[in-house]
This record gives C-alpha cells, structure tokens and sequence, in this order.
C-alpha cells in the first residue's frame, strides 16, 4: 500500500500561501500537515487560528493538525471547528485522540533539522506493539523526511510520512511529493 503523505505547511512561502496550497492541492499529497506552535510548548512560535481558518478555506485536502502548545486540550473545538481530520498532540496529553500515532523524528519546533536516526527503530518497535493489540492506528513520522529517510520508515511500518522542506524547498515540489508517494 502506499504511504499517506502529509506536505507540512511550516516550510511553505507565507507570502504566497495561497499559491503553495494550490500546488498540494494539485499534487498527489493526502493530508496537509499543519504545525501550531505557541513559543513555551516548544522554542518558536509559527501561527494560530485566525490563520488555519484560511488554510481549512483553501485546502482540499484533509487537514493534519499537529498542536506543539501547553494545554493542548484547551483548543479541541477550534480544531474541530476547522473541520480537520487529525488533532495531534504531544503524547501526556495524547488521551484524546487514538486513532494515530505520530512519532517525531527531530526536536520539535523547527522544520529541517536532521533526522535522528533511532526513530526507524522506535517505528518497528511501535509497529509490532499496534499489530500485537490489533489497533488500527496508524504510524506518522514527523521531522527529516525526504526520499532516502522515507523509504526506511515505510519499511520499517510507517503508515504516514510528514515532509516540510524536503518537499517545499524541492525545484519541483509536485514532483517530489509524488516521489514520497512512490516509495
Ligand atoms: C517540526 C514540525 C514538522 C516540520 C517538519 O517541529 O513538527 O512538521 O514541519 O519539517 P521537516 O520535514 O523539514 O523536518
Ligand atoms: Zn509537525
């Protein structure tokens, strides 16, 4: 089966946010990933709500909300409010969503960081631990991914794969966001 992937929007050109959500929308993407950061949680701050609303508007692909804020739990109806299809949190907070894990491969915060390397063992770990219950939750990795990561989490039992600047700062973005989808 192929990986879902999910472009995240905090590599993407603010001032033209508009023409790269267009280009998701073209491409052969899945979800939008989408990275709420209040400057405590972790160590940046990237957009709210007022913002996202523009975003939900323009998406046509299902919205992967990732909130890296302090009392996540605080914000579940603007999240659903938006109509998004995934509410991520960090994992203390993680008890109210269960349908997806999403594991972070790099400290959060800041998009194109180095992967780290342990987490293809953390996804085979997770793997057999979801299949073991008979969950069907599904694996997303956050953080480091482009083509060469990507296909070792796929084979280690990713189910999703996030990609910020591997996929925004590519000369053709459509192109590797199709790529991903191939691995
Ligand atoms: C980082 C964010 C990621 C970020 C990934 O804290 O959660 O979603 O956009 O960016 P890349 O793919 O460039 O590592
Ligand atoms: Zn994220």
């Amino acid at each position: 089966m192929k990986p879902i992937i999910a472009p995240s929007i905090l590599s993407a050109d603010f001032a033209y946010l508009a023409k790269d959500l267009e280009m998701v929308n073209r491409s052969e993407a899945d979800w939008v990933h989408i990275d709420v950061m209040d400057g405590v949680f972790v160590p940046n701050i990237s957009f709210g709500f007022p913002v996202l609303k523009y975003v939900a508007k323009l998406s046509k692909k299902p919205l992967d909300v990732h909130l890296m804020i302090v009392q996540p739990e605080k914000f579940i109806n603007e999240v659903k409010a938006l109509g998004a299809h995934t509410m991520n949190v960090h994992f203390e907070a993680s008890d109210v969503y269960k349908r997806q894990v999403l594991l972070m491969s790099v400290n959060p915060g800041f998009g194109g960081q180095k992967f780290i390397e342990h987490t293809v063992e953390k996804v085979r770990e997770l793997r057999a631990l979801i299949d073991s219950t008979g969950s069907k939750a599904l694996i997303e990795v956050d953080g480091g991914v482009n083509l060469e990561t990507g296909a070792r989490l796929i084979a280690a039992g990713a189910d999703a794969l996030v990609a910020g600047s591997a996929v925004f700062a590519a000369p053709d973005p459509e192109g590797m966001i199709h790529s991903l989808k191939d691995l």
